[in-house]
């Protein structure tokens, strides 16, 4: 089956956050999975830039009217042979700062018409633009591609396509909502502007494009896919969710395990494994010199690798790092984002030198140490899709400490009695979201690591999980084909 993938991210080229990493190893396991898999994204400079082998497919019409757009075809530089179509519009995507916002994270405020674009492009390569490949399905993730599913449902109405679309939600809470008037510039069908498609409360939800349009929903766990249909984690689309239940389906993210695996990292000190964990230890003592933490092969030492977001729970990890640090442990925190957070790790930094480092910006080395380095990685989000950096503590063999909630429920065993004695236990999980019950789970993370020998039993079973993207490939092409069969 011929399938276009659509996003706004790609791993290891463009990445604001695990979007990116799903971009980027997906395609390479629905292909070994047996499917025709091409790429579609936005023509961003990191993107740009590596296109190799590169032709012009055709010029595409905005709809707005002013500018100009054209389809490339082509290869990104070392990335494999793997075909990927490039929407070339210089005025809306060559630009500095992340995807989303200019340097000050200011949002463009022509995203709806850059977004737009990419869900045009992925329509007019379902009609046949391209005349050398013609995709039978289109993958749109986010808000980002959503609106190929629009796109594609107004050229299956007027017989100019027989695709079918599925949509993932990587995050129900970013929607791409847009003031109303800007839908004329979206160059989709008058009557989609309704509350049976892309109109939410007198605005334009891109989001809603992909959950009413597509023929099939994937979200990026199962729990996650039961949350969302609740009003407390529906975003207000907890009834359109629960309206489209059947078509709905959770699929846990995988883990590249050709990038994130200590026995073949070549960005931390010393490679490791299951069966030869020791250099694990040098990994650490060389995070906390270069983090500027005391070298002391004792102190339990907690990594956050993050995006500084409300999402994310990080106030928990403030409020209860008296605790932490009474308890002799240490943190190193890397993260970007919401500058109050941000300010505030700083600030802890500079009041306990050698106890607590913190770093900005998105720094991928810096990240892969981070894993291999600590002893836990703290995921203590209020609300998580999947989240992956859970998944790479695992592979790592760096116990997740995590809010039981979305995907962090789906892959993190706690340290119970009954889960320790029967060998299962990987993590740490709190359920209720309060500070109470987070420093109930950091103690129990003390308690472990004062017994070695059990610490080295749950590291062990941590680092035999194995969440393949071979798994989750062999779902999606499930649900591509009851699409395309249904
Ligand atoms: P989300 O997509 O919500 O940010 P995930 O856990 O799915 O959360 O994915 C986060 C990804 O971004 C991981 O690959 C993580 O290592 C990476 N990441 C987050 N913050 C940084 C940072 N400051 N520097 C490098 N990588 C980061
Ligand atoms: C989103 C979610 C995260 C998920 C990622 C990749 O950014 O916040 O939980 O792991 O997408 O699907």
């Amino acid at each position: 089956m011929r399938v276009l993938q659509v996003s706004a991210e790609l791993y290891p080229l463009l990445k604001t956050g695990g979007l990116a990493d799903v971009a980027g190893a997906l395609p390479g396991a629905l292909d070994q999975a047996g499917a025709d898999v091409r790429l579609l994204l936005p023509g961003f400079p990191a993107l740009r830039e590596s296109l190799v082998k590169e032709c012009a497919v055709a010029p595409l019409a905005l709809p707005w009217g002013e500018g100009r757009a054209a389809l490339l075809r082509g290869q990104l530089a070392g990335l494999g042979d793997a075909t990927v179509y490039l929407l070339d519009a210089p005025g809306l995507f060559e630009r500095p700062g992340n995807p989303y916002a200019d340097e000050a994270g200011v949002p463009y405020a022509d995203n709806h018409r850059r977004f737009a674009l990419l869900g045009l492009a992925a329509a007019r390569l379902a009609e046949g633009i391209d005349a050398s490949w013609l995709p039978q399905l289109v993958h749109a993730h986010d808000w980002h591609a959503a609106l190929a599913c629009a796109h594609l449902a107004a050229s299956r109405a007027r017989l100019r396509s027989r695709a079918r679309s599925v949509y993932t939600v990587h995050n129900l809470a970013y929607q791409g909502l847009f003031p109303a008037p800007l839908f004329c510039e979206l160059g989709l069908p008058p009557d989609q502007y309704a509350m049976d498609g892309l109109e939410f409360y007198g605005q334009v939800s891109f989001m809603k494009a992909g959950l009413h349009f597509a023929d099939a929903i994937t979200t990026v766990s199962p729990s996650y896919a039961r949350e969302i249909q609740t009003p407390e984690q529906g975003c207000g689309l907890d009834g359109l969710l629960r309206h489209r239940a059947g078509d709905l389906h959770g699929i846990l993210n995988g883990v590249d395990y050709a990038v994130w695996s200590p026995a073949h990292d070549r960005s931390i000190a010393q490679a490791y494994s299951l069966d030869r964990p020791e250099g694990k230890a040098d990994c650490k003592a060389a995070l906390q010199r270069d983090c500027g933490l005391a070298v002391k092969p004792d102190a339990l030492l907690f990594g956050v690798v993050s995006r500084l977001t409300e999402q994310k729970g990080l106030p928990l990890v403030l409020q209860a790092l008296p605790d932490l640090l009474d308890a002799g442990g240490q943190l190193v925190v890397l993260g970007s984002g919401d500058a109050r957070l941000d300010q505030a790790f700083a600030e802890a930094a500079a009041r306990h030198p050698g106890q607590v480092a913190r770093r900005t910006g998105m720094d991928e080395g810096l990240a892969h140490r981070i894993y291999a380095g600590s002893d836990v990685v703290l995921v203590p989000s209020r609300f998580e899709p999947c989240g992956l950096t859970q998944l790479y503590g695992l592979s790592y063999g760096t116990l997740p400490l995590v809010h039981r909630v979305g995907g962090l429920a789906d892959t993190v065993v706690d340290c119970t009695v009954e889960d320790l004695a029967a060998g299962l236990a990987t993590g740490f999980v709190f359920d209720a979201f309060t500070v109470e019950t987070y420093r109930r789970a950091l103690r129990r993370a003390f308690v472990l690591w004062s017994r070695p020998e059990d610490w080295a039993g749950v590291r062990r079973t941590a680092m035999q999980q194995h969440f393949g993207w071979d798994d989750a490939a062999r779902r999606y092409v499930e649900v591509y084909r009851g699409v395309l069969c249904g």
